[in-house]
């Protein structure tokens, strides 16, 4: 009987370099945060389930059919966080960082958790980095948030990306298009899906949002949130494109952009890969004003986006990696004290290496020394120890020097330069 374990479905082993590929992302979106002034905020894999229920509302994809949720031995209905907005916002009603300072702005990265079929870029397990800015209405923040979105996209760099933007209104104006919406979908019933049939009375903005040929096809002609607009909601989102235009940022207007998720109002965008298939969204998000008070806070405006890591490194070549510059090569069982000496000046001194302690033979450690691609190595045998002094060969040509072991730093990076 085989009894090795196997990992869920969905939830994925990441190995070098895919998982280089994915920190290089990660670390570029880190960067670009901490330009805009963001700091990192870390909240749990796991919070109570009625936080998502509300937040993202009781008839989206997320809340139906993907949540990972189960009852602690308290009986506490507790689930796996599937996307950090709404975490976000509790974190800042819980420790009151509303009253110290309501205008915050917070970036997280870390694992979302769906239960989706999984497929090319749909994974149960999947990575996001998002940001979330806190406490201010003005559209000019709309405008700074996407050109931050772009600027991290275009850095990585993906290419062939859409902007779409769309406004949703907010409760003043949106009951109205509802009601438009909702008569218009009655008479195009028969042509939805079954979850689009059921929703025209308990979500009928999330038809708009369903991927299904048939729903698309049968809304093509369907009444246009912007259409619908109060006249503040209207100015905002036309501030909203000015100021894109003036940064020269393309985007296309998407009258279908409405979300999947039920907190949003105002402006919603998201980033596609235009030939990535039906999973083609690589960042989304948009505002978000009337989240703080649904969770009991006052009101406070805000707006945020989150993007998929993975769904990027599926469009990014893999980074060129490097083996290490040093190989160190300790020739007897007496050297190897010194092996580790030079390794740490190597190390201190910003240049990466390896030791041989695993292999036996000069022979088998410039096997490895091959193998791991590394630039050079450094042969440590009885003469180098008492002598004070390491033998560094370069393998791309043999060159080959005694170095004293204080200069081994400044001997790697000239034979490397
Ligand atoms: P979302 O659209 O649900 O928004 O997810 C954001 C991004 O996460 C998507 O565009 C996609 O790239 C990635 N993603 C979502 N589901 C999966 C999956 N199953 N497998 C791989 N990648 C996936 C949010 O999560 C909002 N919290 C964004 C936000 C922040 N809005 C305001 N602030």
């Amino acid at each position: 009987m085989d009894n090795r374990f196997q990992s869920i479905r969905g939830f994925n082993d990441i190995f070098f370099p895919e998982s280089y590929k994915l920190q290089s992302i990660e670390d570029t979106a880190v960067r670009y945060f901490n330009l805009y002034n963001f700091r990192e905020i870390r909240t749990p894999l796991l919070e109570k389930t009625d936080l998502f229920v509300r937040s993202i509302g009781t008839s989206t994809d997320i809340v139906e059919k993907e949540m990972y949720t189960f009852e602690d031995s308290g009986g506490e209905s507790l689930s796996l966080r599937p996307e950090g907005t709404a975490s976000a916002v509790r974190a800042y009603l819980e420790h009151s960082i509303d009253k110290q300072d309501p205008v915050q702005k917070w970036f997280y990265r870390g694992p979302m958790f769906r239960h989706e079929r999984p497929q090319k870029g749909r994974f149960r397990q999947f990575y996001q980095a998002g940001c979330e800015s806190l406490g201010i209405a003005d559209p000019f923040i709309d405008v700074e948030i996407i050109k931050l979105a772009d600027t991290i996209i275009n850095a990585l760099p993906v290419r062939g990306i859409t902007i779409r933007i769309n406004s949703i209104g907010c409760p003043e104006c949106r009951p109205g298009y509802i009601k438009v919406l909702k008569s218009y979908l009655g008479t195009i019933k028969e042509s939805l899906c079954d979850d689009c049939k059921r929703r025209i009375d308990t979500n009928p903005l999330r038809v708009l949002d369903c991927k299904k040929q048939g729903c698309i096809a049968a809304t093509a002609n369907a009444p246009k949130t912007t259409d619908y607009l109060c006249g503040d909601c209207s100015a905002h989102f036309n501030t909203v494109k000015t100021g894109l235009d003036g940064l020269r940022l393309s985007f296309l207007t998407d009258p279908r952009l409405v979300r999947g998720l039920d907190y949003y109002s105002r402006t919603v965008f998201e980033f596609t890969a235009e030939d990535a298939g039906a999973q083609n969204a690589v960042l989304a998000g948009g505002r978000y004003d009337y989240l703080v008070e649904l969770f009991g806070g006052t009101h406070t405006p805000a707006i945020g986006f989150a993007m998929g890591i993975e769904r990027i490194a599926g469009l990014i070549d893999m980074p060129s990696t490097q083996g290490p510059d040093v190989f160190i090569i300790p020739l007897t069982e007496e050297s190897k004290q010194k092996a580790l000496a030079i390794a740490l000046l190597l190390r201190r001194g910003g240049r990466t290496c390896e030791t041989g302690f695993g292999e036996k033979t000069l022979k088998s450690m410039m096997r490895r020394a091959d193998k791991l691609q590394s630039f050079s190595v450094a042969i440590i045998g009885n003469d180098e120890l008492k002598e004070g002094y390491v033998t560094l060969k370069r393998l791309s040509d043999g060159h080959q020097e005694k170095i004293k072991d204080a200069d081994i730093v400044n001997a790697v990076q000239s034979i490397k330069a």
